[in-house]
């Protein structure tokens, strides 16, 4: 194999450009074998220059096992890859998302500016100008009372009705902002067909104070339209069967006017979003703009756009080698790709983050959980990666012992916040309070598990114990007792939480999944992946239906495999422990 710098070639996939093949050499030589204690003992500006500091967010890679060079190579892999040009390509309206011939612009959503941008000769910006004003006139109709429930009292209680990206996105920030919640104002989210879903989030609520807000991109998700008619029923119930009831207590977000219609809501009462903006990248539309906007009120969800808006403009513009998500997703390329690092934890010293692994979840997975490239070939590299978290320090007491120990290879991403949202217990000599408390681990952690602890330290601290070791320790407990160190980690600062900077993180979580995939060469903004399931469930829908009819009908249980049919026989007519 020659390792002969290619002529351009744009189809050619990027395992086989030289500068992949130098990051596999890298990786190979340098980075399987970094030792980051080493690494940091002998270059006092590893920090330095392993970091990057935006306006409103700190991220520091130098816990990553990377050094200058690897960033080198990683930054010519991203110019190899057009990345430049691609992300241009997305800003301008270029529908990049090939297979449903489709523009990526829910960038758009968050710029104030509104300059104009037409996509199919229609000018995006003004659209969502309207949207946003008919989102602030309503929820300031709601929050003065202006706009009252059927029997005149003022709405309290907001439900939103969604799944996926008409649920988590919003949900993610409605927790990072409920400390700026509206006095006397709930918001929950009803996403599982779960009826206990339902049950748990609609209890104790007064049906005259609340607003259903359902939110789904096509109006035909069954989980979600499942929930919306248990909404109309949990209404009428209490309220009677007049459209008074529905039109005061339901609204919809979607893109799907006919079927809102059809579901018996006023398209005066539906918030339009467009399908330029795909599901999962729509929190900053309608679909968290308006129970957001109610929860929060308008000011503070334009908060969430402004912050949004900032990280877009950083990505947009920064230099790759300044660009807080471009570094982070060539690092991801990094770990999966080259070191075979391929679960990412992501770790908020936060609670009020708690959300975001979730939302992150989907971003990442149903974004880049692809096989076949915009070409229409096979990868032949491995893209998409398993993200999960928990905010920290609960973590600690959960999973943290196989980031430590374990021999499964997973990045952390730890996020940390200096200045709390609220300020609770006291700072003694003795004690800190809880937000101390809390940052103590949020630095503890990434280090515990970048320079880990030796033999020789185990048996320092045992001798400093005054603790004789006996041969038997030596050789069946000490081993339990070291830490291999040099796992990689990311840290990510931010000053204080609010809607701007929770709308920031937002952006950065897309604007990172979207770099991986530009890179990989894949489409990260379908999901056909999903479809499958959801075309068996109808089969499996009917065939109950048919039993309800006729207990008899054979055709209920032909034809299903033996594993299917027997599940199914014991939710229908067999005891499952007879
Ligand atoms: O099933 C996956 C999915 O299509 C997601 O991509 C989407 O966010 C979610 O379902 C909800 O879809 P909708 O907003 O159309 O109800």
């Amino acid at each position: 194999m020659s390792l002969m710098a290619p002529k351009s070639n744009t189809s050619k996939p990027i395992n086989s450009t030289f500068a992949w093949k130098k990051l596999q050499l890298h990786a190979f030589t340098a980075g399987k074998r970094m030792n980051l204690r080493n690494e940091f003992s002998r270059d006092t500006l590893r920090t330095r220059d392993l970091s990057i500091s935006g306006r409103y967010m700190h991220f520091d890679y130098s816990r990553q096992l990377v050094n200058r060079k690897t960033v080198k190579l990683l930054l010519e892999l991203a110019e190899r890859s057009g990345l430049r040009n691609k992300i241009n390509d997305m800003r301008q309206g270029k529908k990049m998302n090939i297979t449903e011939n489709r523009a990526v612009l829910h960038t758009k959503l968050r710029d104030l500016s509104f300059d104009p941008l037409k996509i199919d000769g229609e000018d995006v910006a003004a659209k969502v100008k309207v949207v946003l004003n008919k989102i602030r006139i309503f929820s300031d109709e709601i929050a003065s009372g202006k706009r009252v429930g059927v029997t005149g009292k003022k709405v309290k209680n907001i439900v939103a009705i969604g799944i996926g990206g008409s649920y988590l996105g919003p949900e993610y920030l409605a927790e990072a902002c409920r400390a700026y919640a509206k006095d006397g104002m709930t918001l929950k989210f009803v996403a599982n067909v779960d009826g206990t879903d339902f049950v748990q989030k609609t209890g104790g609520l007064n049906p005259e104070e609340t607003l259903f807000v359902i939110i789904s991109k096509t109006f035909t998700t069954a989980e979600t339209i499942k929930n919306a008619n248990t909404a109309k029923k949990w209404m009428t119930d209490k309220l009677g069967n007049s459209p008074d009831v529905i039109s005061k207590h339901f609204i919809a977000v979607s893109t799907a006017k006919e079927l809102v219609k059809k579901f018996g809501i006023d398209p005066g009462n539906m918030f339009e979003f467009w399908d330029w903006v795909g599901g999962r990248f729509s929190a900053t539309s309608a679909v968290g703009g308006v129970p957001l906007s109610l929860f929060l009120g308008y000011d503070k969800f334009e908060e969430i756009l402004k912050g949004a808006n900032w990280m877009d403009l950083h990505f947009f513009y920064s230099p790759f080698d300044r660009n807080i998500p471009v570094m982070a997703g060539l690092l991801d390329i990094y770990n999966i790709n080259f070191l075979g690092i391929k679960v990412r934890a992501l770790l908020p010293y936060s609670q009020a983050l708690g959300r975001l692994p979730a939302h992150t979840q989907q971003v990442e997975m149903e974004s880049n959980g692809k096989s076949i490239d915009v070409h229409g070939r096979n990868v032949p590299y491995s893209t998409g990666e398993v993200v999960f978290g928990e905010p920290g320090t609960n973590g600690q007491h959960s999973f943290y012992q196989l980031l430590h120990q374990g021999n499964l290879p997973v990045s952390c991403d730890f996020i940390g916040i200096t200045d709390p949202q609220y300020k609770v217990g006291v700072t003694s000599e003795k004690e800190v309070d809880h937000h101390k408390e809390l940052y103590t681990n949020f630095i503890a952690q990434p280090d515990a598990l970048a320079f880990g602890k030796t033999a020789a330290e185990v048996i320092d601290e045992m001798i400093a114990a005054s603790k004789p070791a006996s041969d038997a320790f030596m050789k069946t407990v000490l081993p339990h007792k070291i830490f291999e160190g040099n796992r990689p980690s990311s840290s990510i600062l931010l000053k204080e939480l609010t809607p701007f900077t929770a709308g920031a993180l937002l952006a950065f979580t897309e604007h990172r999944a979207a770099v991986k995939g530009f890179i990989w060469g894949i489409n990260s903004f379908d999901q056909f992946g999903v479809e499958l399931g959801k075309v068996l469930g109808t089969d499996i829908r009917n065939r109950i239906l048919l039993y309800i009819k006729d207990p008899n009908d054979a055709k209920v249980f032909a034809d299903l495999n033996p594993s299917s049919a027997w599940m199914l026989t014991v939710l229908l007519k067999e005891d499952l422990h007879k």
